[in-house]
């Protein structure tokens, strides 16, 4: 589909910006080969704008109330974003959902994270929903984004345990840590140019790394190699 090339990366978000952090360090660390260009966000108050900051990455607010429509909306998230030179956008929280024009001008390069294993527990609160359902194995999923929510093709899925003693937020902070591991793996895949499309499954070309690198109390598929 697309070979190994450093990712121009743009960051969606809309809150704490945890997932945007995992990003940045994996990139300061070396081991995701990717330039990021620009965080995004739709909430003047989120947290990622800080963390940005922090990291001197250009940040910008784009409040989506200024906006008549999602479509004039979306064009001026597009627009920006090619401005700033992006190639690929990690959706890390991002709040809104987004119209086919915004993918269009990103053909298979918009990736989201959800706090649950999909098609199970969609929306706004994938890790809570599963909570309060009594799952005994929640999670959460990279996946490209189409234009139906949390619907794209699954890139890789962490399944964790739901322990009897559990609060909901014991589980999110569990699936959480995942999440931090398993965007910016993804990320890396599609930067290797590893990734490929048959249908709605994705399938991964083989690397260089002989041992998978294993998660205490999670099942990752595929596995992780960083
Ligand atoms: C994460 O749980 C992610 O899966 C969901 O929104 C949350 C964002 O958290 N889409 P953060 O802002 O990255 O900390």
């Amino acid at each position: 589909m697309f070979h190994a090339h450093t990712l121009q990366l743009g960051i969606l978000a809309s809150g704490s910006g945890s997932n945007a952090q995992a990003m940045l360090d994996a990139v300061a660390a070396g081991r995701l080969d990717a330039r990021i260009k620009l965080v995004l966000t739709n909430c003047p108050n989120a947290g990622v704008l800080q963390r940005a900051k922090d990291a001197n990455i250009p940040a910008l607010c784009v409040d989506h109330t200024a906006f008549a429509t999602r479509e004039a909306f979306d064009a001026a998230l597009a627009g920006t974003l090619h401005e700033y030179g992006v190639d690929t956008v990690a959706l890390a929280g991002f709040m809104r959902m987004l119209t086919p024009g915004f993918l269009d001008a990103f053909p298979g390069r918009v990736l989201n994270i959800h706090p649950a294993l999909l098609p199970a527990f969609p929306g706004g609160h994938g890790a809570s929903d599963a909570f309060s359902y009594g799952v005994r194995l929640a999670g959460c999923t990279v996946h490209f984004v189409d234009a139906v929510m949390d619907h794209g093709p699954v890139i890789i899925q962490a399944a964790v345990p739901v322990e009897d003693h559990d609060t909901a937020k014991d589980l999110q902070k569990r699936i959480l840590a995942c999440e931090h591991r398993i965007y910016p793996q993804a990320l890396q895949w599609l930067a290797e140019g590893r990734l490929t499309l048959h249908g709605r499954r994705v399938r991964l070309a083989p690397g260089t790394r002989l041992a998978p690198v294993v998660m205490e109390n999670a099942l990752i598929c595929p596995p992780l190699e960083m």
